[in-house]
C-alpha cells in the first residue's frame, strides 16, 4: 500500500503549473465543474455552495489525487471509520463521532441515542426549572472540550440564547475570575467538561469555580455541577451526583466531540431541537462523505486541494476568513481540528512521513483581517491558500449595507487574489495567482453550522489517509505535560535555560 501511494504520489509532483487565469482560459465551465451545492436535506435545512474554481487544481490533477486515494486505501479507511473499526492504530480505537449524528454502526449508533436522550431529559429538566433558575452556565474545559461548545454558542446562541454561557478553557486565574463577574452564583451552574476528567487546567478551574459558589453562599457547591466525560466514575470520586452526569463513549476523541454531552451548554442555549438540528446537518455530512466516491466527495475534494498546497506547492499554512462575526470562533476551531489531528511525523504503521503534513493552520474574521494581515496574502513571499467562508443571509437585523458591504468584500478579496494587478511601480504590483476556495452557506443555521464542522472533519480525515497517518492520537501534547508535573513534584534539574525561569519566577 506505501508503495503505491508513494507513488501516486510521485506522479501529482509532474504536473505543469498553468496560472489560475489560464485554467480558466482554458476551461469556459471551470466554474461549475469546480464548485458544488450540497442541499443538506429534503425539507429546506439548507444548503452549502463549495467554490474550488479559484484553486490550481485542474481535471488532470484530480484524475491523479483519485488515483492517490486508490492507492492510499481510502474507501477501505472510510468503511472503518462508519463502521466503528480500529482506525487509530496507536491506541488501538474506533473512532466514533459521526454515530453520535446517528450514522455509523448499530449498536454505537444506539448507544449513543441513550445517551444523548439521557442529556435531553436534563436540558429540557433545566429549562423547566428542576434545578431552580439558571441564567449562567460556566462551561469549564479545555481543547476538544471547550473549542467546539465555544464556537457553536457563539455562533448560535446570539438571539436566542436561553442561558448565558461562559467557557473557560484557560488555567489563567484571569479568564475564570472575568466568568465569575459576569455571573450571578445564585443562578449559575458549572458544567465541568473534560473526556478524561484528569485535565489539570479543567480539575484546577473546576475546584475554584465550587468554591467561588460556595464562598457567595450557594450551601451545595456540588449540587450545581454537570459533569461531561467519558469517566463517570472519575467525576462521581470527585463528588458529583450521578444524576449529573452526562456520560459519552471513550472512542469519541476530544476535538471530535462536540457531538456528545461535551454539546451540552450548546443545547442549554440553543435548545434540544436546534442542538438535534446541528447533529441532522453534521449526519447529511457524513451520508454524502460515506456514499460519494472521488471528486464528487466535497471532503476528500477539499483535500485534494489542501494536499496540492501543502504537500506539492510548498504552502506551510493555510488561511481560514470568516465573512461573519458568528464564525469569528471557527478559526481557533479549526486549528485544534487540523493540527492536533495531522501535524505529525510518522505514518499510521510507524515510519517517516514521505513529506509535511498539516500546513499550519491560522485565520480571523473578514473585514477586519483585510485591514490588518491581508497585505501579506497579496505581495508576501509566502503562498498561503485562503479558504473564504460567508453566508448569504445576514445574521443582523440592521441596514442591509452591512451584509451587502461584508459579502462584496468577501468576494473582491478571492478575485484580487487571483488577478493580481500590474504596475510599473513593484510595490503597488500584485503578482496574483494566488488561490482561495470559497464556501457560502444559505443562510447560517444550527444545520448548516453542523454540516460545516463535519465537513471539517472529515476534510481532515480523508487528508490523514492520503498521506497515511494517523488522525485520531495527539502523542506530541504528552511531553509538555510531564516536564510540567516534574516541576511541580520538584527534585529535578532542567537545562540551564529553564531552571533560569524557574528561579526568576520564584519556582525553584
Ligand atoms: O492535551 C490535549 C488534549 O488531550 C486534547 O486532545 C483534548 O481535547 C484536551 O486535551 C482536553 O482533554 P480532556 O477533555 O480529557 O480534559
Amino acid at each position: 500500500m506505501s508503495e503505491a501511494r508513494a507513488a501516486a504520489w510521485r506522479n501529482l509532483g509532474l504536473h505543469n503549473d498553468p496560472t489560475l487565469i489560464e485554467l480558466f482560459r482554458r476551461d469556459p465551465r471551470r466554474v461549475e465543474k469546480y464548485s458544488a451545492r450540497l442541499e443538506l436535506g429534503e425539507e429546506g435545512q439548507g444548503a452549502i455552495l463549495f467554490d474550488w474554481s479559484k484553486t490550481h487544481l485542474d481535471d488532470d490533477l484530480l484524475t491523479d489525487f483519485e488515483a492517490l486515494t486508490e492507492a492510499a486505501g481510502f474507501s477501505e479507511a472510510r468503511r472503518k471509520l462508519f463502521a466503528g473499526e480500529v482506525v487509530n492504530p496507536t491506541e488501538s480505537r474506533a473512532a466514533e463521532h459521526t454515530a453520535l449524528r446517528g450514522v455509523g454502526n448499530e449498536a454505537s449508533v444506539e448507544e449513543a441515542a441513550a445517551l444523548r436522550e439521557r442529556m435531553r431529559l436534563l436540558v429540557e429538566a433545566i429549562h423547566e426549572g428542576a434545578l431552580g433558575e439558571v441564567k449562567h452556565l460556566i462551561h469549564i474545559g479545555i481543547g476538544g472540550s471547550a473549542l467546539g461548545p465555544a464556537l457553536a454558542v457563539d455562533a448560535l446562541g446570539r438571539d436566542l440564547s436561553r442561558v448565558d454561557v461562559h467557557v473557560v478553557s484557560n488555567v489563567d486565574g484571569t479568564a475564570l475570575e472575568a466568568a465569575f463577574a459576569a455571573c450571578d452564583p445564585a443562578t449559575t451552574l458549572v458544567a465541568v467538561a473534560s473526556k478524561t476528567f484528569t485535565t489539570i487546567e479543567t480539575m484546577t478551574n473546576a475546584g475554584s469555580a465550587l468554591k467561588w459558589l460556595g464562598d457567595n453562599g450557594v450551601a451545595d457547591p456540588h449540587g450545581r455541577v454537570i459533569a461531561l466525560t467519558a469517566q463517570p466514575e472519575k467525576a462521581v470520586e470527585w463528588g458529583v451526583d450521578e444524576t449529573r452526569i452526562l456520560p459519552f463513549a471513550e472512542s469519541v476523541g476530544g476535538r471530535y466531540s462536540l457531538w456528545s454531552s461535551i454539546g451540552f451548554p450548546v443545547a442549554l442555549a440553543i435548545g434540544w431541537e436546534d442542538f438535534e438540528s446541528m447533529l441532522a446537518g453534521a449526519a447529511a455530512m457524513d451520508a454524502h462523505f460515506r456514499d460519494t466516491d472521488g471528486r464528487a466527495n466535497l471532503p476528500l475534494r477539499a483535500a485534494f486541494a489542501d494536499l496540492l498546497y501543502a504537500r506539492i506547492k510548498g504552502a506551510q499554512t493555510r488561511a481560514v476568513f470568516a465573512y461573519d462575526e458568528r464564525l469569528r470562533l471557527l478559526p481557533s476551531y479549526l486549528q485544534q481540528l487540523e493540527m492536533e489531528s495531522n501535524g505529525k511525523r510518522v505514518t499510521a504503521d510507524g515510519k517517516p512521513v514521505d513529506g509535511p503534513t498539516a500546513p499550519i493552520t491560522w485565520g480571523g474574521v473578514g473585514t477586519d483581517g483585510q485591514h490588518a494581515v491581508f497585505q501579506l496574502l497579496h505581495q508576501g513571499m509566502h503562498l498561503v491558500p485562503v479558504d473564504f467562508i460567508a453566508s448569504i443571509a445576514p445574521g443582523d437585523a440592521l441596514d442591509p449595507a452591512h451584509h451587502r458591504i461584508l459579502l462584496m468584500n468577501c468576494f473582491a478579496q478571492g478575485a484580487a487574489l487571483m488577478a493580481g494587478k500590474p504596475s510599473d511601480d513593484p510595490a503597488r504590483a500584485y503578482p496574483g495567482d494566488r488561490p482561495s476556495a470559497t464556501i457560502l452557506v444559505d443562510d447560517l443555521d444550527a444545520a448548516t453550522l453542523g454540516a460545516l464542522i463535519a465537513f471539517h472533519e472529515h476534510r481532515t480525515f480523508a487528508n490523514a489517509v492520503l498521506m497515511g497517518i494517523n488522525p485520531f492520537d495527539q502523542f506530541g501534547v504528552e511531553l509538555g505535560k510531564e516536564i510540567a508535573k516534574k516541576i511541580d513534584a520538584g527534585g529535578e534539574s532542567f537545562d540551564a535555560s529553564t531552571e533560569g525561569l524557574l528561579k526568576a519566577a520564584g519556582l525553584d
